[in-house]
């Protein structure tokens, strides 16, 4: 069944989710590694690739730039970059995804030049690019907005010093990208420390970059002139992984992840055992349980390795349903409390001010018609839907499937019940291979 078709979602809530998971590939590693492949110039495999809307997107622009795919299996990807037609990715699907402001990155280092829209994707308020557009400047790309467009122009990519002022994963992968190819040595400073930044510098390494110090707040790259081709797999999605820890203890439920890092989710594994939930965690499975009460806590958002802001409306979720007062500060993105609105309309008991919700928890919720505003939120809203009394009816799903790999067969698994209702068109024929 083609994932882009799902436009609604009705479950009922009460049902515990038991058993055991297999969490995908990482979303946003896959969408910094696809545009890094452009940089190569033989071929190139990728394992673990979810099979996501986001990431069919992004298959979709990379085809279109003139790269060859083909696919040996639903996850496993060979592609084919080295003869590309263009340096300008088509609107209509670049607007559709935020992590296309990627391609200015690479199609810097590949041609020197790349011409792309202003970027789209979820509407967690503003999204400026100016880190990125400062670092570019520092490699000595002119910059110039116009018609909607980002026009980046370079004679040549020289090595540079560059201090963000923000932490951003935004600014740290697209300016990894241009430093890949650019002459001399680049130094990175107040870097993004993100798991999905050192896949990214693994998959430049593995084609031959010289990148050092992912993972930490400097990253040197020395740059080079040619890059070959390399097989590498993706790390498996924190995110997602997240997402089922916490819908483990909001429905009181007995849940093992396979195949993660337990490592990318120690904050969540802190706050989660803070809340008296029960957590095990092996070499590369964790196990998430509880029967008891959840204690109220409060959760602050921040850069990794802090709790994340892609897992806070989950977050939210779980403290409605702790009895007591829960504060969440979100310190990365302003206007990330869209899902409140939604979480009320199912009786949660919650108070915004500013970059903090203060939560009065305990109340039970029931189900109600709600909108899945952006993807993580969508995410949020399935999980309340699971502890809500009754039915819940998510409009706007679609936004899940740009996420979220076989949502509705791992929930349905795991004894959730859930329907999904899909547009009148046929499965399989509109499946994009992309
Ligand atoms: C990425 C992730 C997203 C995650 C976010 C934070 C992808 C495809 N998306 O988004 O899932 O929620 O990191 O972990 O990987 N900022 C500026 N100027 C800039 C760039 C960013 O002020 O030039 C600010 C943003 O407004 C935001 C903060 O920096 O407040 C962090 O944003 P950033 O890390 O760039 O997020 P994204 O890369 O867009």
């Amino acid at each position: 069944m083609g994932v882009d078709e799902v436009q609604r979602i009705a479950l009922y809530g009460g049902n515990r989710l038991r058993g055991r998971v297999r969490i995908s590939g990482s979303k946003n590693a896959a969408l910094a590694i696809l545009p890094a492949v452009l940089l190569a110039s033989k071929k190139v495999s990728l394992n673990n690739v979810p099979d996501i809307t986001d990431v069919r997107t992004m298959l979709r622009i990379i085809e279109d730039l003139g790269a060859t795919i083909r696919r040996r299996g639903r996850n496993s990807l060979d592609f084919y970059p080295s003869r590309l037609r263009g340096y300008a990715p088509p609107y209509d699907l670049v607007q559709k995804i935020r992590a296309s402001s990627y391609l200015m990155g690479s199609l810097l280092a590949r041609f020197g030049r790349a011409t792309v829209p202003v970027p789209g994707g979820c509407d967690l308020g503003p999204r400026p690019i100016d880190q990125h557009l400062k670092g570019f400047t520092a490699l000595g790309v002119d910059c110039l907005i116009e018609h909607g467009l980002i026009k980046l122009t370079a004679d040549k990519l020289s090595g540079a010093h560059i201090y963000f002022d923000v932490v951003s994963v935004g600014a740290t992968v697209n300016l990894m990208l241009a430093a890949a190819a650019a002459e001399g040595r680049t130094v990175l400073e107040n870097v993004a420390k993100e798991p999905e930044i050192v896949d990214l510098a693994n998959f430049l390494n593995a084609i031959g970059a010289v990148v050092k110090g992912a993972g930490t707040d400097v990253i040197k790259i020395d740059g080079v002139e040619e890059f070959g081709g390399a097989e590498h797999t993706i790390i498996p999605d924190r995110i997602e992984a997240g997402t089922f820890m916490l819908a483990a203890a909001a429905t009181g439920g007995d849940l093992l992840m396979g195949e993660v890092i337990p490592k990318h989710l120690e904050a969540v594994t802190a706050k989660l055992r803070e809340m008296d939930v029960k957590v095990e965690v092996g070499p590369d499975q964790i196990r998430v349980f509880r029967s008891g009460p959840l204690a109220p806590s409060d959760l602050k958002t921040f850069p990794y390795p802090g709790f994340p802001t892609d897992l806070q409306p989950l977050g939210m979720v779980l403290l409605t349903a702790a009895e007591g007062t829960s504060v969440v500060t979100e310190n990365v993105f302003d206007g990330r409390f869209r899902h409140v609105d939604e979480l009320e309309k199912m009786g949660a008991r919650i108070k915004v001010e500013g970059r903090t919700a203060v939560i009065d928890g305990g109340v039970p919720l029931s189900g109600a018609p709600v909108s899945a505003t952006d993807l993580r939120a969508g995410a949020a809203l399935l999980v309340a839907g699971m502890i809500a009394e009754g039915e819940t009816v998510l409009s706007e799903a679609e936004h899940i499937y740009r996420g979220y790999e076989n949502i509705e067969e791992k929930l349905k698994s795991l004894g959730a019940q859930i329907r999904c209702h899909r547009a009148g068109r046929s499965s399989g024929a509109a499946d994009d291979q992309g």
